[in-house]
């Protein structure tokens, strides 16, 4: 059975996470010597980004070969013994399957390339000029979406990086040679996947430009998605695995088919609309700053929606693509701590799978870099020479880097206050953040009030109270924008959860009665508990319903 319910998932960014042997780059003997610190978490599954090989464009997102392992990160044996080690502590291990796309390096790319008609049949070729790209689509990584090959005289589909070749899911070939790769990883004792960008696999029978916008509405939530899905799913059998699927501009609607059980496709996604609050316009590269009342409204639509129609929630703040949640939508200063800790509040007593990614329960920010030759990321590389064409000036696109870099989540993760932040005994591929010293994994394993021990409390509590695995949800005070408020409920357990956005004192619209209440985790001291009514700076607190 799926137990995802009651699970919380740990995101592991292997190059950044820790490094065995002195290279200046993570891999996967660095996880295996730190699963007991994982355990310690209480998370019942590890998610590793792709660690297979690849020429490592868009870091492993970019595969050329599925089913070995990418020597920059291992071998064949680490994984086993991953896996086994993780199994011995009762943590499964997830893959990370990047299906929409390969590698220009994978050898089916390669056999198109040289003419093979079966292979270019796997990828999207058309026919034409080379001054004129088949549609005006964009790429997600700027620029045009396809790329000429003069040898061929056709265009190839890239909706990622050059290198990242659209797969064509329309021919079945394409789909049992994916079927093959979960089976691979399945006999190998893997217990769930994440599927990368899963939402736009399914392209359209015809391509045409789009007048009103970069070509998106012609390939997200695709004519053909849950087809595919439902087939996947049931060739491979993994309908009873842990499974999520990363939706990219996707809708309700949608996520509602991709999680329902009777539908047989995935056990939860992962939708960015609560992540865009701060994009001016929706676009990633205006700077605004963070909207709490459409943040407040997303939360409510998804929660109530997903749970009123039978679908499930992935619940995160933070990935490898994102910024760090605490540099974004908290406090990096002086509410730092509260902040990092009520963030993680709202998600986790949420109705949803909660996702921890590496060093969030450290309360690790923003990398703070300031030059260009700092930046690693091929996106954030592409968008700075876009914003200076557009006419930014270096000052002003390296301050928009500096919040929307998905190197900003990138940076080692600060195991301790020594060298490098104790990830590695060499210079590390990218820079490691300069609050290391003060913001590390060894600092707050001994300190009661860390960031790291109210993670750990948190996730217990799910564990706990079935009210938060499994019970409904209703929102509470929806009127005022920076709180967000809500009951937990099964038929005998109620619980309530308060949080403040906003650095100031805030009053709850609705004053709520605390008698009766018994508080189980907070980050401010809770002395009155007679009526909450007035929260603190960034306080959150979450209550028990008690008889
Ligand atoms: C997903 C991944 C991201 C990658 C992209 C293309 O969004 O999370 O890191 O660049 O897909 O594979
Ligand atoms: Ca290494």
């Amino acid at each position: 059975m799926r137990d995802y319910k009651h699970s919380t998932i740990y995101q592991i960014y292997p190059k950044s996470f820790y490094d065995s042997n002195g290279d200046g780059i993570g891999d996967i003997r660095g996880i295996v010597e730190k699963l007991d610190y994982i355990k310690s978490l209480g998370v019942d599954y590890i998610w590793s980004t792709p660690f297979f090989v690849s020429p490592m464009n868009d870091n492993g997102y970019d595969v050329a070969d599925y089913l070995n392992i990418n020597p920059m990160f291992g071998s064949m044996k680490d994984v086993e013994e991953l896996i086994a080690e993780a199994d011995k502590r009762e943590i499964g291990i997830m893959l990370d399957m990047v299906f929409n796309h390969t590698s220009t390096e994978h050898e089916w790319f390669k056999k198109a390339l040289s003419g093979d008609k079966k292979y270019m049949d796997y990828y999207f070729f058309k026919d034409g000029e080379a001054d004129r790209p088949p549609t005006n689509w964009q790429s997600k990584f700027g620029g045009s979406a396809w790329e000429y090959v003069p040898t061929l005289k056709k265009w190839y589909l890239h909706l990622f990086d050059v290198s990242q070749a659209d797969l064509n899911w329309n021919n079945p070939a394409v789909r049992e040679e994916l079927k093959n790769v979960i089976r691979f990883w399945k006999e190998k004792g893997i217990k769930g996947f994440r599927f990368d960008v899963v939402n736009l696999i399914s392209k359209p029978e015809i391509f045409e430009d789009d007048n009103a916008g970069d070509g998106r509405r012609f390939y997200t939530d695709g004519p053909h998605v849950h087809d595919f899905l439902k087939e996947l799913v049931a060739d491979t059998q993994i309908e009873d695995m842990v499974t999520v699927g990363e939706m990219s501009s996707t809708t309700i609607e949608n996520c509602i088919r991709y999680t329902d059980p009777s539908e047989r496709e995935l056990s939860m996604c992962f939708n960015f609309h609560h992540l865009k609050v701060d994009y001016k316009d929706g676009n990633k590269w205006e700077l605004q700053k963070a909207d709490y009342a459409q943040l407040h409204r997303l939360f409510y639509e998804w929660q109530t929606r997903m749970q009123d129609n039978n679908g499930w929630n992935a619940v995160f703040w933070c990935n490898h693509d994102q910024p760090r949640i605490v540099s974004r939508m908290g406090d990096e200063g002086r509410y730092w701590k509260e902040s990092a800790k009520m963030l993680a509040t709202v998600i986790h007593a949420m109705r949803g799978t909660p996702y921890v990614f590496q060093g969030e329960e450290l309360g690790m920010t923003n990398a703070h870099f300031s030059d260009i030759s700092e930046y690693r990321d091929v996106e954030s590389l592409n968008y700075y020479k876009i914003l200076l064409d557009e006419g930014k000036s270096v000052d002003e696109a390296l301050k928009i880097l500096s919040e929307r870099s998905r190197d900003n989540s990138r940076t080692p993760m600060q195991w301790n206050g020594g060298a490098y932040a104790g990830f590695s005994k060499a210079e590390p591929w990218i820079g490691v953040s300069d609050n290391y010293e003060s913001i590390n994994a060894e600092e707050e394993d001994n300190d009661d009030s860390s960031i790291l021990n109210y993670y750990r409390a948190l996730i217990a509590l799910r564990k706990e109270y079935e009210a938060i695995s499994d019970g409904k949800i209703s929102f509470v005070d929806m009127g005022n924008p920076e709180i967000m408020a809500y009951r937990r409920y099964t038929d005998d357990q109620e619980i309530l959860v308060i949080a403040n956005f906003a650095g100031r004192d805030k009053k709850l619209m609705e004053a709520v009665l605390a008698e009766g209440y018994k508080v189980l985790l907070s980050n401010y001291e809770v002395s009155n508990m007679e009526k909450i009514f007035n929260i603190r700076p960034y306080e959150s607190i979450v209550l028990l319903k008690t008889p």
